[in-house]
């Protein structure tokens, strides 16, 4: 949830230069004018001046990214990126309401200040208004998503980059590619039901389109309009269900060792049977079932790191979370026609090993999608991003810089 309410603004004729465009001074004045329009709204516009304190602009950084002319209106967006004990940085994002077009990005620093110009602790006040502190390191931000509250690590400033997990894996699966990946910010949530999210109690709270849902409520919380979301199997799959009910959220694809099909009758029966095995025994008893389809011949051998890993992350899963998810997937539809309407950038990422959602299928998928690239990453099995980290994140950073 943002603290802020976004706001709409008429872009006057004298806030512009000679060639009609909105002016870097005015956007900033504009920006103001939001926040103290979104404050007047909310807690009140005296909120500072109650508490003794005077937010200062330490530092602002704005991209402009499309012209505004007079009588445009603008939707300037606020998110509260980090808190720290004197300071805050909100971000604000600026759309021309009449085609959507995103005009600037700014982020901006505050520090609070006594009235004697020394800075000083956020009040706390203003601190509830804030709301929870972004995550700085690594503790996860909580986002209320429907009935579930999930913890979601965020990371970095730039492009959002959406992470999805798969199956029983945690966000932990991507934390290579969280600590490496420079000048983008990395959003990686738990699924509900897994590690630090909470779980829905009936298996019947899982559900690909409730997964869905869960991540555009975390893109609203932490003032994401759209992402490059970046699934990894039943993270892929997740993804898939993303682009068919909130396209719009979706500004790029890496699909990772995924498939576009739906299971076989075959496949369904053995879903039915591992949420069986869950039930009884836990999640341990299930991995053993998963473990040798999970990961490269190499990396059983040599990695034994990875699938301590492995086990860790499953056992962060309960157990309707497992059971809820396996019926997700057995019933999910094919993708292969969705995916050949898709005109967004792709890219597709498989290991070479990869036992369950072969580079054949990965290879097939890419070609759905005009323009789609696709790498083979050597010596990974189901896990490129755990077992190859490095060449994962070289792909990974290559295909966001075009981006940018
Ligand atoms: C996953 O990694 O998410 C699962 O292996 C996907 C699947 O079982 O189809």
């Amino acid at each position: 949830m943002t603290a802020f309410a976004a706001i709409e603004l008429t872009v006057y004729p004298y806030d512009c230069d000679a060639f009609g465009h909105l002016n870097q001074a005015a956007l900033l004045a504009l920006l103001e004018r939001a926040r103290w329009d979104a404050l007047a709204r909310g807690p009140g516009m005296d909120l500072f001046e109650r508490n003794g304190v005077w937010p200062a602009v330490r530092k602002a950084t704005i991209e402009y990214t499309a012209p505004v002319f007079a009588r445009d209106v603008v939707r300037v967006e606020t998110a509260v990126v980090n808190r720290g004990t004197t300071s805050m940085t909100l971000r604000h994002t600026v759309h021309r309401v009449s085609d959507g077009t995103p005009v600037a990005e700014a982020e901006i620093v505050f520090v609070c200040i006594d009235r004697l110009g020394r800075a000083t602790p956020v009040p706390e006040e203003i601190v509830r208004f804030l709301g929870p502190r972004p995550s700085a390191g690594h503790t996860p931000l909580r986002v209320a998503a429907g009935d579930v509250e999930l913890a979601v690590d965020v990371r970095g400033e730039g492009l959002p980059v959406l992470f999805v997990h798969g199956f029983p894996f945690d966000r932990t699966v991507w934390r290579h590619q969280l600590a490496t990946l420079a000048r983008v910010r990395r959003i990686a949530p738990d699924l509900r039901g897994v590690g630090g999210s909470a779980a829905p109690t009936g298996a019947d709270g899982y559900a690909l389109g409730r997964y869905a849902d869960d991540l555009v409520a975390v893109l609203d919380a932490v003032g994401a309009r759209d992402a490059v979301v970046c699934g990894l199997s039943m993270g892929g799959y997740i993804t898939f269900e993303l682009l068919r009910r909130h396209p719009g959220r979706v500004k790029a694809l890496i699909l990772v060792d995924t498939k576009a099909e739906a299971d076989s009758a075959e496949a369904k029966r053995g879903r039915d049977e591992l949420a069986v095995v869950a039930e009884r025994a836990g999640p341990d008893a299930l991995l053993e079932r998963l473990l040798p389809r999970l990961l490269a011949p190499a990396t059983h051998a040599t990695q034994p790191e990875v699938t301590a890993q492995v086990r860790a992350m499953a056992r962060r899963w309960s157990v309707p979370a497992l059971v809820g998810a396996q019926r997700a997937m057995r019933d999910r539809p094919d993708s292969t026609a969705m995916l050949r309407g898709v005109r967004l950038p792709t890219l597709v990422i498989v290991g070479s090993d990869d036992a369950i959602a072969p580079p054949a299928a990965a290879q097939a998928m890419a070609q759905l999608i005009p323009g789609a690239q696709c790498h083979v990453v050597p010596a990974a099995g189901h896990l490129a991003p755990l077992e190859q980290p490095l060449a994962t994140a070289r792909l990974l950073a290559d295909f966001l810089a075009t981006l940018r």
